[in-house]
């Protein structure tokens, strides 16, 4: 194993035995459900950078992996809704960071009469190398865990994602993003790296580092301020930088029209004469309400002169026609 994965596992393993509220600073709200009690020492735990998957898109049904299990608070969500033993599967190699997620999930069956510690099953796994059979998992997350990885291993990683989703199913993934390219001296501190800041991609490799994987379809949900690291913090900094959050969810579907779709939040909205505007890429947009489109689809759009298409929102919430 590379050195710079041998210190990420030390700094989680030493993150499980003694849960430090200063590794991720994510402000995601957690999920406010009827009869859901989520324990105090998962927040205290909350090692991610955002949400994963959005409880709209889970169905009782969906068998979900959750990769980098951390202190248990996403895959407590996600059993909420699955409430049945194998409806999650979290994977972590740490093996304290796992037997710390299994003495959590005790305290969540003291908190929630409706869970039962084996609706999440914990199993010791990579995510280099998933310990699960291939087209097993209707939706895959993480949650600030791929920024640490390297390039070569980032797209091993994408790949077994890929592997292990069903067709048709969706990986939903948090990360840190840098507005632009981080010094080589600072990608290079691997203490950095493993608390999420060193690591990170430009919004526009991270998309691109997705489509390589495969994923036919890919929506940005959220994007948000996420933290300053500065020189006097790392001095391998030449400059102070923000990082943002983003929220992504990308599904294993075929290419549309033009190739991998990215969703961006913009709209293309038709303006007449006719009630409906289609044409052979799949656009089908109504006389005045406006429709979510790709970023390549909007570009094509913008030609004709009766649509108007509308910039990215960086929050595209599903849906649209091409
Ligand atoms: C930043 S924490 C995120 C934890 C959790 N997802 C959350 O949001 O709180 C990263 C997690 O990934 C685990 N991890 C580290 N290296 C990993 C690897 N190669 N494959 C899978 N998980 C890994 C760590 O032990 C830790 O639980």
């Amino acid at each position: 194993m590379s050195t710079y994965l041998q210190t990420i596992e030390q700094v989680y393993e030493q993150a499980a035995r003694q849960p430090d509220a200063s590794l991720c600073c994510t402000q995601a709200p957690v999920w406010n459900l009827p009869d859901l009690r989520i324990p105090p020492i998962m927040l205290q735990m909350n090692y991610g950078c955002g949400s994963t998957v959005n409880p709209r898109d889970l169905k009782p049904s969906d068998t979900i992996l959750y990769v980098g299990v951390g202190g248990g608070l996403e895959a407590l969500q996600f059993a909420y809704f699955t409430r049945r033993p194998g409806g999650v599967v979290a994977i972590d190699p740490v093996a304290a960071m796992r037997e710390k997620a299994r003495a959590n999930f005790v305290e969540a069956t003291r908190l929630n009469p409706w869970f039962r510690p084996e609706f999440v099953q914990i199993l010791d796994g990579n995510a280099l190398a998933l310990p699960v059979a291939s087209s097993s998992a209707s939706v895959l997350a993480q949650n600030c865990l791929f920024n640490v990885f390297k390039e070569a291993d980032l797209a091993a990683a994408l790949a077994e994602v890929v592997r292990v989703l069903k067709p048709g199913g969706f990986f939903a993934t948090s990360d840190p993003i840098t507005p632009t390219p981080l010094p080589d001296a600072f990608r290079d501190d691997a203490v950095a790296r493993a608390r999420c800041l060193s690591g990170c991609q430009t919004l526009d490799e991270y998309l691109a580092t997705m489509v390589r994987a495969g994923f036919g379809r890919i929506e940005v949900r959220a994007r948000f301020p996420y933290r300053l690291v500065t020189p006097a913090e790392y001095p391998s900094l030449t400059e102070a930088v923000l990082l943002e959050s983003i929220e992504v969810v990308a599904h294993k579907v075929p290419d549309n029209f033009d190739g991998s779709a990215i969703f961006t939040g913009r709209t293309a909205l038709y303006t007449g004469p006719d009630d409906v505007f289609t044409d052979a890429s799949g656009a089908v947009l109504p006389c005045g309400i406006p429709v979510p489109v790709s970023d390549a689809a909007a570009l094509r759009l913008a030609r004709h002169p009766a649509i108007v298409v509308t910039g990215p929102t960086w929050h595209a919430r599903g849906g649209g026609c091409c």
